[in-house]
C-alpha cells in the first residue's frame, strides 16, 4: 500500500522520531552544560587551592631570594615540589613592581608580562589579594588564570600567577558528552525500530480492513478481515468490520429480494391488464357482456396495484425511522376503540362476531398515531379477512407481565397457518393462499404484516404470533410505555 505524508503509519513514527531527536538534544545540552560547568568549576577550586597552600609556602623562599640577591634555585626547586603532580599548571612569580622573578614557562616572553593584566594589579592591592579570570588562545582553548599576593607581616613580597589549561578537564567532559551521544543514538535506533516495528504492527490490520473496504465498495459483498491475534483493539475493530460486512450483505440480499419479489408482483397484474386489452382490441370490444367484464378485471388489477405500490412507499417510509418531532403520546386504547368502530361493519358482513377488551387506566405509548392505528388495522383486517363466517375476533389490550409495556392481542377463530408457514408471515409478499388454493385467488399483495411489524419495531415493540390449523390464530404485541 502506498503510504502518503498524512499516513497513520508515518505519522506515527514521524511523531516519534521527532520527540526523541528534541528529547536527546535537550537531554544533551543539560547534561553537557552540567558536566562542563562542573569541571570548570572543580578546577577553579582546585586552582584555589593550590594558590593559597603556594602563598603559605612562597614567603619564605622569596625573602630567601631578597637576601641571596637573586638566587632563584632555591624558589624553583621548591615550586617544582610543590606543583610536582600539576602538569596543565604553568606558574610565574612576579616582583611587587611586575618584574619577572621566576617561571615555570620555557619561553619567558609568551605569558609572563604582567603589564597588560588586570588582575596582577587586583591581587596586589585588593583586600583578598587574589584575582581569577578565563582567557582563550587562538585554538580555543580555555586558560584559567589565578593570582594571589604573597606577603610577610604585611610586606608584599610577590604576586604569584597560576595558569591552567583547561584543555585536559574539558576534554573529559567533552569524552563523556560524545559517550552520552553515542549511547542514547544507539539507544534511539533501538527505540524508534521497535516503533517501526509497533507502527507496522498497527497498521497492517488497518491496511487490511481499508483494503477489504475497498473490495466490498467494488462489490465483493463476501470479503471479510482476518481478526488479528496482535492486539485486542484491532481484534474489535476486525469483528465489528466484519459484522458490519455481514449486516450489508443481509441488507443487499433483502433488498434485491425484495426488489425481485416486487417486480414479480407488478409484472402478475400488469399481464392480466395488457392481456384483457388485447382481448378487448381483437373483438371483445363487440360483446358488451364480455368487455364490461374484461373493464371490471382491469379496474380491480389497477387498484390491486395502486394499493401495493402504496404499501411499498409505505413501508419504505416506515424503515426510514421516526423524527422526534413525529412522536406523540398515543392511547392504544382510543386507537382498540376506534379500528374496531370502523371494522365493525364489515365484521357483521361477513358473519363474524368483533368483541372488544380493553383494560382502564393504561399508560400511554409514544409514538406516530396514524402508524400504530395502521398496525392495528391490518391485523383485524386479517382476521377478518381469514376468519370463516361464524367465527369471531377478540381484541384484547391490558398491561403486560412488564410493568413498563403493554400487551395487544388479536385472536380470531379462522383457518390458522401452519408451523412450516407460520415463521414466513412477516416477510414480505409472503401469502399463505399462494401454497394453499383452497383460500381462494390472492386478496392482498403480502405486505399487511410487513408493515405492522416495521411500525411495531420502529416503536421499540415486539410482535409474534400462535397458530393452529382450522382453530384459529392470535397475534401478540407488546410495546413499552411512558411513565409519566
Ligand atoms: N389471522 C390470520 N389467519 C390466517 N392466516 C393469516 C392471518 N393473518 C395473516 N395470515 C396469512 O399471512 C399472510 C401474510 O399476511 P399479510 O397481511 O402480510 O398479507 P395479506 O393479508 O395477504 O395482504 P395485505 O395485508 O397486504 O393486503 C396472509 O396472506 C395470510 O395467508
Ligand atoms: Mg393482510
Amino acid at each position: 500500500m502506498k503510504r502518503s505524508f498524512g499516513s497513520v503509519y508515518l505519522r506515527f513514527n514521524l511523531s516519534h522520531l521527532i520527540f526523541w531527536m528534541v528529547s536527546i538534544l535537550v537531554i544533551s545540552i543539560f547534561i553537557g552544560y552540567a558536566l562542563y560547568s562542573t569541571s570548570f568549576w572543580q578546577t577553579q577550586n582546585h586552582l584555589n587551592t593550590l594558590a593559597d597552600i603556594a602563598s603559605q609556602l612562597l614567603p619564605s623562599d622569596l625573602l630567601d631570594y631578597q637576601h641571596n640577591a637573586g638566587n632563584t634555585e632555591l624558589l624553583a626547586a621548591h615550586m617544582d615540589l610543590v606543583f610536582a603532580n600539576e602538569p596543565n599548571l604553568q606558574w610565574v612569580i612576579f616582583s611587587p613592581q611586575g618584574d619577572l622573578i621566576i617561571s615555570s614557562y620555557q619561553n619567558t616572553s609568551i605569558d609572563t608580562s604582567p603589564i597588560f593584566d588586570p588582575e596582577f594589579e587586583e591581587a596586589l592591592t585588593s583586600s583578598s589579594g587574589k584575582s581569577q579570570k578565563t582567557s582563550q588562545n587562538a585554538e580555543s582553548q580555555t586558560t584559567l588564570y589565578q593570582s594571589i599576593r604573597i606577603e610577610k607581616d604585611g610586606q608584599v613580597l610577590g604576586i604569584l600567577r597560576l595558569a591552567y589549561s583547561l584543555y585536559s578537564p574539558l576534554q573529559a567532559a567533552r569524552t563523556s558528552i560524545i559517550l552520552f551521544f553515542i549511547l542514547v543514538g544507539s539507544i534511539s535506533i533501538v527505540v524508534g525500530s521497535l516503533s517501526l516495528i509497533t507502527a507496522r504492527n498497527l497498521t497492517i490490520p488497518i491496511d487490511a480492513i481499508t483494503q477489504m473496504a475497498d473490495q466490498i465498495a467494488h462489490g465483493d459483498l463476501e470479503a471479510r478481515v482476518e481478526i488479528s491475534k496482535k492486539s485486542p483493539e484491532m481484534a474489535y475493530l476486525g469483528q465489528a468490520f466484519n459484522q458490519m460486512a455481514e449486516r450489508l450483505k443481509v441488507q443487499v440480499t433483502e433488498l434485491r429480494s425484495f426488489v425481485a419479489n416486487a417486480s414479480h408482483e407488478l409484472r402478475t397484474p400488469l399481464t392480466v391488464i395488457k392481456l384483457r386489452i388485447e382481448a378487448l382490441r381483437t373483438g371483445a370490444m363487440d360483446e358488451p357482456e364480455v368487455a364490461n367484464r374484461f373493464l371490471a378485471e382491469v379496474e380491480s388489477e389497477v387498484d390491486r396495484l395502486s394499493r401495493m405500490v402504496g404499501d411499498m412507499l409505505d413501508l419504505s417510509r416506515i424503515e426510514a425511522g421516526l423524527t422526534a418531532s413525529q412522536r406523540t403520546l398515543v392511547d392504544m386504547a382510543g386507537i382498540f376503540q376506534d379500528v374496531k368502530d370502523t371494522m365493525k361493519v364489515r365484521a357483521e358482513r361477513a358473519g363474524l362476531e368483533l368483541i372488544c377488551h380493553v383494560q382502564q387506566g393504561l399508560l400511554p405509548v409514544i409514538g406516530v398515531e396514524d402508524q400504530l392505528r395502521r398496525m392495528v388495522y391490518n391485523l383485524i383486517d386479517n382476521a377478518i379477512k381469514y376468519t370463516s363466517r361464524g367465527g369471531k375476533v377478540e381484541l384484547n389490550l391490558c398491561a403486560s407481565l412488564d410493568p413498563d409495556k403493554i400487551l395487544l392481542s388479536i385472536k380470531d377463530t379462522g383457518f390458522g397457518i401452519t408451523p412450516e408457514q407460520l415463521p414466513h408471515i412477516f416477510e414480505r409478499f409472503f401469502r399463505v393462499e399462494a401454497t394453499r388454493p383452497r383460500y381462494g385467488p390472492p386478496q392482498g399483495s403480502g405486505l399487511g404484516l410487513s408493515i405492522a411489524k416495521s411500525i411495531v419495531e420502529i416503536h421499540g415493540g415486539k410482535i409474534w404470533a400462535n397458530s393452529a390449523v382450522g382453530k384459529g390464530t392470535t397475534f401478540f404485541i407488546e410495546l413499552p410505555v411512558i411513565k409519566e
